[in-house]
């Protein structure tokens, strides 16, 4: 406390000083002392997501706007993106992602694929929390919101009550809105099968590329790991 002594000691020398003066210096004695007796409130973590659940959500990209179903399945070593862009809900993009480093990226309205070979598994439920910093609590769109901060990646909302996630935020600007969380919600084993024209070398009209330079296009990229 040698510094805050010497902030006041000239302050307290100057008998005349007016009264008016000596409230901030009230103020910062009592956040001294707050500090001082240690923070009674840890600083909060994200909670890990559930390791089953589905989502909904609406996304923006710059006015892009799309709706999309993510299905993640920790148990099952797979996570799933199901986008519905604008006006374009007969032709769903799909995010199809597995614990062992692959990512197939499928339109099958127009039997086009494209597959990726990531390195890394799928997210970890509690992928958020190491190297998180904590922002502080904000509003978003009327939930009282944690805030964490991700290598300058990702923003994350976490409604305080529930510990649900309400939003989050890339660096590029794509924003997620979280519409629905079901807890424990799995999606049926068939689903999660890429389409055959995955695994052919010029799948028929579409055609499929195989990606091995890490490249990732996944809604939430693997790298954050
Ligand atoms: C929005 O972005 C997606 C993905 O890049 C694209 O396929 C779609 O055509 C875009 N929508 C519009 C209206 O530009
Ligand atoms: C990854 O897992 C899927 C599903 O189990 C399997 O079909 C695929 O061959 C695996 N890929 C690699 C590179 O091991």
């Amino acid at each position: 406390m040698t510094a805050t002594a010497s902030l006041l000691q000239p302050i307290t020398t100057v008998s005349e000083m007016k009264p008016l003066l000596l409230l901030p210096v009230a103020s910062l004695l009592l956040l001294c002392a707050a500090a001082a007796a240690g923070d009674p409130t840890p600083t909060p973590t994200p909670t890990p997501w559930p390791p089953q659940f589905h989502a909904t959500l609406v996304m923006d990209y710059h006015g892009n706007m799309s709706v999309a179903d993510l299905w993640y399945d920790w148990p099952g070593g797979r996570n799933l993106h199901v986008i519905r862009y604008q006006l374009a809900a007969d032709a769903p993009y799909y995010d199809n992602e597995w614990n062992n480093g692959t990512s197939f990226f499928y339109t099958p309205a127009r039997r086009s694929c494209r597959s990726a070979a990531v390195g890394v598994g799928i997210l970890r439920p509690d992928w958020l929390r190491p190297g998180a910093v904590y922002l502080g609590r904000r509003d978003a769109g009327g939930f009282d919101c944690h805030v964490w901060a991700k290598a300058d990646f990702i923003t994350y909302y976490e409604d305080v009550r529930t510990k649900r996630p309400v939003k989050w935020v890339f660096y590029t600007g794509r924003t997620a809105y979280v519409m629905s969380f079901e807890v424990g919600a799995v999606l049926e084993n068939a689903a999660w099968q890429a389409p055959e024209y995955c695994f052919t070398k010029d799948g028929g009209i579409g055609e499929s590329t195989k990606i091995s330079d890490g490249h990732d296009d996944s809604f939430i990229p693997r790298s954050v790991l």
